[in-house]
């Protein structure tokens, strides 16, 4: 009976730790943030929000600390730059009603693909369409050495991105890329905006999308979308796929090295990739990683992919711990047996 009771404390301790500690200091260590959220306009107002109310509390804190000791310099200055903080906040919200407003208003245009396919003329100065035989203008050297990045092809633009995003995207890259912070008038973002050629610029643009999401193909793989969304930054040497941009390039123009993302998929787990990919900037305020706007479907499908790369024996490794944890037991149940014969000899 001793035995069996020195199980149980056994067992009790090790699921204690094992779903009680562990789980606490990941919530702990990598705080909860709101679920992916695919309603782009939805989630940038409120993210922008949450950014204010964060703003102003820090404001708050300072003005208060200031008060505490107004001569100090230093708290003075805190109080400035908060206040500074909190404007740039607001701005953003703004910026993204703004934007919404017209990118909504495009999306709910009956675009015209034909004429698209002329207006697109505007794109091909930079970007490739290889699936229609237009090869992109600058090759990656040339992109990373002008831009900093390689210029995405876009054959499969119309289905990989989210077709409001594409909207927002086009009339104003910076803002719907959540890249502000570094690209503004004095150092523009490489991609320009679209202003159109004099038409209706809403209409010109809902031309230029249905346009691509004519000549994409209905489905893509998990592969694919990443080859279209991450690969000009990122690598995934374990699928023996390397970004085409310049490295050194591309850490001038990102101010930070993209990760290699071939086992991304254990350190960060899939619902954290979701988040992230969703909308860096509500995971990790200040990344230099941009916004990339893909649809729900394509998310999952990348991070499908990254699990296939990464962590291909996941399914194996599940089989053979329920195997391991069976023979254990019948191993425990012999060696109790026998344990049990030996002492009653004995006695
Ligand atoms: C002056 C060059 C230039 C023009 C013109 C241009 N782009 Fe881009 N575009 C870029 C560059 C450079 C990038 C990559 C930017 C980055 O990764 O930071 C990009 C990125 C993109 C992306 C990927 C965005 C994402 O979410 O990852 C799409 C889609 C796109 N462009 C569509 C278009 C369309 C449609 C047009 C025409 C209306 C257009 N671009 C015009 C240079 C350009
Ligand atoms: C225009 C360049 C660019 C594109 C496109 C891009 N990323 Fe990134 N990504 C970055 C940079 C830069 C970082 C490093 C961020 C930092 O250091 O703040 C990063 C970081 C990451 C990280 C690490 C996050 C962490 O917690 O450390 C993941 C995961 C990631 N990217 C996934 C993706 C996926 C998936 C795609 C395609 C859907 C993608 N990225 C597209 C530039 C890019």
């Amino acid at each position: 009976m001793r035995e069996l009771k020195i199980l149980a404390v056994l067992i009790v301790f090790t699921l204690i730790t094992y779903i009680g500690i562990e789980p606490f200091a990941h919530s702990q260590m990598s705080p909860h943030t709101a679920a992916a959220n695919f309603n782009y306009d939805q989630e940038d107002t409120d993210l922008a929000k949450v950014r204010i109310e964060e703003a102003k509390a820090a404001l708050a804190k300072a003005e208060d600390k200031l008060a505490k000791k107004t001569d100090d310099e230093n708290l003075a200055k805190a109080v400035e730059s908060a206040r500074q903080e909190l404007e740039v906040r607001e701005n953003d919200l703004n910026a993204y009603q703004e934007l919404w407003m017209q990118a909504n208003a495009i999306a709910a245009l009956e675009g015209n693909a034909e004429n698209g396919a002329e207006l697109f003329a505007a794109c091909t100065a930079c970007h490739g369409l290889s699936s229609q035989g237009f090869e992109s203008p600058f090759d990656a050297a040339m992109a990373s050495e002008s831009y900093g990045v390689a210029v995405p092809d876009l054959s499969l633009a119309g289905t990989v991105y989210d077709k409001k995003f594409l909207a927002a995207l086009i009339i104003n890259p910076t803002q719907a890329l959540k890249v502000s912070k570094k690209f503004n008038d004095e150092n523009p973002l490489p991609m320009t905006p679209f202003f159109g050629f004099g038409e209706d610029v809403n209409q010109e643009t809902a031309d230029i999308i249905a346009y691509l999401r004519s000549v994409a193909p209905q489905n893509v793989s998990g592969k694919e979308a990443f080859e279209t969304a991450c690969l000009r930054c990122h690598d995934a040497r374990y699928d023996a796929l390397y970004s085409p941009t310049e490295k050194s390039a591309l850490k001038g123009y990102m101010g930070s090295n993209p990760p290699d993302l071939s086992i991304m998929i254990r350190s960060r787990l899939a619902d954290y990739l979701e988040s992230f990919i969703n909308d860096p900037q509500k995971k990790l305020d200040g990344t230099a990683m941009p916004r990339v706007g893909l649809t729900k479907e394509r998310t999952e499908q990348v991070i499908s992919y990254l699990e296939e790369v990464g962590d291909s024996k996941k399914d194996e490794r599940t089989a053979v711990g329920i195997g391991m944890i069976i023979f254990f037991a019948i191993l425990a149940f012999f060696a109790y047996m026998w344990k049990e014969g030996v002492w009653r000899e004995l006695h």
